[in-house]
């Protein structure tokens, strides 16, 4: 089995984004960080609470009509527990989105007290939007802008190319300048990245990734990858990726001239049965296993 060793991650533009968001920071009162309800942890860029500092935050866990509801709940948790405000939402169907304004006012209820005191009551409240690629950030922004009949404004005063939407009476999102791309110091970070589909298959063999998707979830999330692809735990108990691999093919009928199985197509399959959850609401990253991610 090849080694998924193609992963590219870019790191000197992360140097770019981190100064282009910094250069920003005095301009906005809030961060909402974006991250993959089924890989919270993988999702989070690490070096991203240096970089927005001390500004407030809450993280908009996304994707969850795609997560394990049960995990979403404890990663709620976990984040109130260390006193960051957190809501999940799926903007794929809306849910959740009404959470997100109130619970903003709430992060920031001292400075709008001040605010208040100052009689700056109309002053419009500023959230910069940040995540990794594709977890969700252009459709959240879309989202928020439909839903409260936005419009797109400039700005006087504000760097040209940032994009500004308002999203309510007296409330703005700034789009990130920039790209924050993930970083990872283990493997399994960025093999998560890949199963979920926020790495690019181009830049991975597809079938070595389906195997290893394969024997993940046949160790993690056996009930149903079995259910699915109709295994019976004790016959996949010892086969490893690429076996798996060829077994789900075999069950499927999917072959090739000759007899020989299309593994080719089974791991198109698998991959896009996982990606839209018809394997069911699976969260990689479990919060027990992740005690010390913060935002
Ligand atoms: P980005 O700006 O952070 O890069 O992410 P973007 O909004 O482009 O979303 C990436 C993909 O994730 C899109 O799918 C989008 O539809 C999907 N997506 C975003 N939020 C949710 C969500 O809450 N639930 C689900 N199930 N999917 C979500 P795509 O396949 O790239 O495009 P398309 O399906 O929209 O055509």
């Amino acid at each position: 089995m090849e080694e998924l060793k193609t992963i590219q991650w870019f790191p000197g533009h992360m140097t770019k984004t981190k100064r282009k968001i910094e250069s920003q920071l005095k301009l906005i009162d809030a961060v909402a960080v974006l991250l993959d309800a089924r890989v919270p942890y993988s999702s989070c860029n690490p070096d991203l609470r240096s970089i927005i500092n001390n500004k407030p935050r809450l993280v908009v866990l996304n994707k969850c009509d795609m997560a394990d509801p049960t995990e979403t709940k404890k990663w709620l948790n976990h984040f109130k527990n260390n006193n960051i405000s957190a809501i999940a939402l799926d903007c794929k169907s809306g849910k959740g989105l009404n959470a997100f304004i109130p619970t903003v006012r709430n992060v920031l209820s001292d400075k709008l007290e001040a605010w208040k005191a100052k009689g700056m009551t109309g002053r419009t409240i500023k959230v910069m939007v940040v995540g990794i690629p594709n977890v969700g950030k252009s459709s959240f922004i879309n989202r928020m802008s439909k839903q409260n009949r936005a419009k797109v404004e400039d700005r006087p005063g504000v760097t040209r190319g940032n994009q500004w939407f308002t999203i309510g009476k007296g409330f703005d999102l700034l789009d990130t300048p920039g790209v924050l791309w993930p970083k990872f110091d283990d493997q399994s970070v960025g093999e998560k990245l890949a199963y979920i589909g926020s790495v690019k298959d181009e830049v991975l063999d597809t079938e070595t990734l389906a195997g290893r998707l394969l024997e993940y979830l046949k160790n993690n999330h056996a009930d149903p990858l079995c259910a699915r692809y109709k295994l019976n735990r004790e016959d996949i108990q010892n086969l490893r990726d690429y076996e798996l691999l060829e077994l789900v093919g075999r069950k499927r009928g999917m072959l090739i001239a000759g007899g020989e199985i299309d593994t080719e197509r089974a791991a198109a399959t698998v991959l896009d049965e996982f990606r839209n959850a018809t394997l069911g609401k699976i969260t990689l990253d479990k919060a027990v296993e992740y005690p010390n991610v913060r935002i």
